[in-house]
């Protein structure tokens, strides 16, 4: 049974009676842009056609109280005195969310509801955005508050960051708020605008689940940031999005071999995701592609983010005759890789490449032929 209807009759089943609207929230995949956004940059993120679902109600205490299908839990908590992280696990999410609403003035009501989803959980998909906006939609639902996506993605950072204590950027919340059905969105980092990058006709985003996951990504994501920080306070400038390629050249000698790379892919991948944006514009599928190779190679060697499993995907799909650009996604370390297909061979594709990778590694594999879709979003049931 299809999700959407799987939450609905749940919701009858343990509260007697007919939710009153549903929430469905997206994970995403970035299709190029990748430690940009913590440097002010600019990232090409898609929503994808994996959601968490919510069908709820408002009630009239100060309780949240929302069940989770997916882990086979209810959950409550109370509107009055979120105070501190606990260690309720998936509610963490909906209790750091509530306070970083709340902190930002806005007086909340308390909703029950019925939740699932098919957003891989760890896969660097989003599934802890999706599970942050799709809350806030409900607050705003419960609430009649204004959905301003930007402000509402900020908030969902606030949570990830100060509640949660994941160290995160803006990408992954404001592609989930934002998103638009068929579309990436080219987003400025700093400035919270965007413009919307149409998918080229006949090409698919097909997602690469490499079946790694490294503990590690935490203490290496947040030495990155902190490389890139000090390498625009060598150079002068408020963040890496200050300085393009040009300039860049003459700045370098300023950085030690280390800082210097990772500000190199920093700047060179910020030029690369507004290329590929006007690529999009242009239908020039080829074009996003070679860029997506580009962006790959520079997250390997100068950023050193990649891995084994990774590289080994990226080549088996960069092998297949389909493949129009290959790279991995997302933080790194391990999680997916996202390729560029021709859409007349993405399931041969999909298929080829698995089983390649497994013939090279013996990892399991998950692949996802995906659509863009719509941002988070309240629905009738
Ligand atoms: C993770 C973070 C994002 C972004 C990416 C790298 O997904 O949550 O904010 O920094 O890594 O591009």
């Amino acid at each position: 049974m299809p999700i959407r209807e799987r939450v609905v009759e749940e919701f009858d089943r343990r509260f007697g009676a007919r939710p009153a609207v549903l929430v469905r929230a997206p994970g995403r995949v970035n299709l190029i842009g990748e430690h940009t956004d913590y440097n002010d940059g600019y990232v090409l993120p898609m929503a994808i056609d994996r959601a968490v679902w919510i069908a709820l109600d408002a009630t009239s205490d100060t309780v949240v109280d929302v069940v989770a299908l997916d882990m086979n839990e209810r959950g409550c908590f109370d509107l009055n005195g979120l105070r501190e992280r606990g260690d309720q696990g998936w509610l963490e999410y909906l209790k750091g969310t509530a306070w970083a609403l709340q902190g930002a003035g806005h007086t909340l009501r308390s909703w029950r509801g019925v939740m699932a989803g098919d957003i891989p959980v760890g896969a660097g998909l989003s599934s802890s955005a999706a599970l942050e906006m799709a809350t806030a939609r409900a607050f705003a639902w419960a609430g009649a508050l204004a959905w301003d996506a930007a402000a509402m993605a900020r908030l969902g950072q606030k949570a990830e960051n100060q509640w949660v204590g994941v160290n995160c950027g803006i990408m992954d919340q404001m592609i989930c708020a934002a998103g638009r059905q068929d579309h990436a969105l080219l987003l400025d980092c700093r400035s919270l605008q965007y413009q919307l990058a149409p998918l080229p006709s006949g090409a698919t985003v097909v997602i690469l689940d490499t079946g790694t996951r490294r503990g590690l990504v935490d203490s290496a994501y947040n030495e990155r940031r902190a490389q890139c920080e000090e390498a625009a306070r060598r150079f002068g400038v408020k963040a890496l999005r200050d300085v393009d390629p040009v300039q860049m050249q003459d700045l370098l000698p300023r950085l030690d071999a280390v800082t210097a790379r990772r500000a190199r892919h920093v700047v060179t991948e910020i030029a690369r995701t507004v290329e590929a944006a006007a690529a999009m514009h242009a239908g020039d599928a080829a074009a996003l592609g070679r860029l997506m190779d580009l962006s790959h190679r520079s997250l390997r060697e100068d950023f050193e983010v990649s891995s084994p499993a990774l590289d080994t995907m990226v080549e088996k799909a960069r092998q297949h005759r389909g493949c129009l650009g290959a790279r991995m996604t997302g933080a790194g370390f391990g999680g997916c890789a996202v390729a560029l297909v021709d859409a007349a061979r993405a399931e041969c594709f999909a298929a080829d490449t698995a089983s390649a990778y497994i013939a090279a590694t013996g990892n399991e594999p998950a692949v996802y032929v995906c659509r863009a879709t719509a941002g988070a979003l309240v629905e009738p049931v």
